[in-house]
């Protein structure tokens, strides 16, 4: 990176795209109108991510309680959700874009699991980026079933109770096998993070973006990683000196 920036590049970065919405009440048009342009901001921000050389992007894309919305914005949304697989599931794929969805996936409908399950299982061998969507994700949902899951291997035998540790959790979630968030970013201005990965956030830099997501740029997304580049993390230590490396 060209800014000279202290601390290293984020490994994670996880994005709440807020703002759709209000981009579009501002233009007098639909919401729709705004999400469609929130899915032109995803491609070129993934491409961006892939470019800046971040290893992990998660997007969250649709929340648990984005149901309570009318049924027409809702459906909206799954059909943006198939439209974005259907059309660039292919570039991903060239591009060494690694796919995983995370969130419930029983109440979708069928061809969208189908799509999901497509996209997942061409890009599973990919390296270059991983993109993690969060769709009908919710982060109390997520902890809830891996709770149901320990607890049903806690009757079968197979783990002690006095084994559970808080790796037993991370490895029960969604997100298995994926290193925490370094960075979350949320655009529009709102400060919280509406149940997006509310384990996984525990030591996570929040920066919160003015912009909204249709008007989110590649310039704002380093911006973002320069300020938390310019962040002492330090996990509960009294300085970044202190902090284990981690692996990786
Ligand atoms: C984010 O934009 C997209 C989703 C939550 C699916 P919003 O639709 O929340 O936009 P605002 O917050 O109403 O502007
Ligand atoms: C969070 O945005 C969910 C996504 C970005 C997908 P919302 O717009 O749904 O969040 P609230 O309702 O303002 O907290
Ligand atoms: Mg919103």
């Amino acid at each position: 990176m060209s800014d000279a920036a202290p601390g290293t590049m984020p490994r994670h970065v996880a994005i709440i795209m807020d703002g759709n919405g209000r981009w579009a009440a501002k233009r007098h048009l639909p919401r729709v109108a705004g999400h469609r342009q929130g899915v032109e901001t995803v491609r070129v921000i993934v491409r961006a991510a892939g470019e800046l050389g971040i290893e992990y992007l998660t997007l969250y894309g649709f929340s648990s309680e984005n149901w309570k919305r009318p049924a027409e914005e809702v459906s909206d949304l799954m059909g943006l959700l198939r439209l974005f697989i259907r059309r660039d599931l292919a570039e991903l794929h060239q591009n060494g874009v690694q796919v995983r969805v995370i969130g419930e996936r029983d109440h979708l409908e069928p061809d969208i699991v189908a799509l999901i399950d497509e996209a997942e299982t061409l890009t599973r061998d990919n390296h270059r980026l991983k993109l993690m969507i969060a769709f009908n994700y919710g982060g109390q949902s997520e902890i809830t079933s891996a709770m149901r899951r320990i607890a049903r291997e806690v009757r079968a035998g197979s783990i002690d109770p006095e084994n559970i540790t808080p790796e037993t959790v991370s490895a029960h979630l969604d997100t298995a096998g994926v290193p925490d968030p370094d960075l979350i970013i949320r655009t529009s201005g709102e400060m919280r993070l509406s149940n997006f990965l509310l384990w996984q956030s525990a030591y996570s830099e929040l920066v919160f973006a003015e912009a909204l997501w249709p008007d989110f740029t590649p310039d704002e997304l380093r911006a973002a990683i320069g300020e938390y580049r310019r962040r002492s993390r330090r996990f509960g230590a009294t300085s970044s000196d202190d902090v284990p490396r981690g692996e990786g």
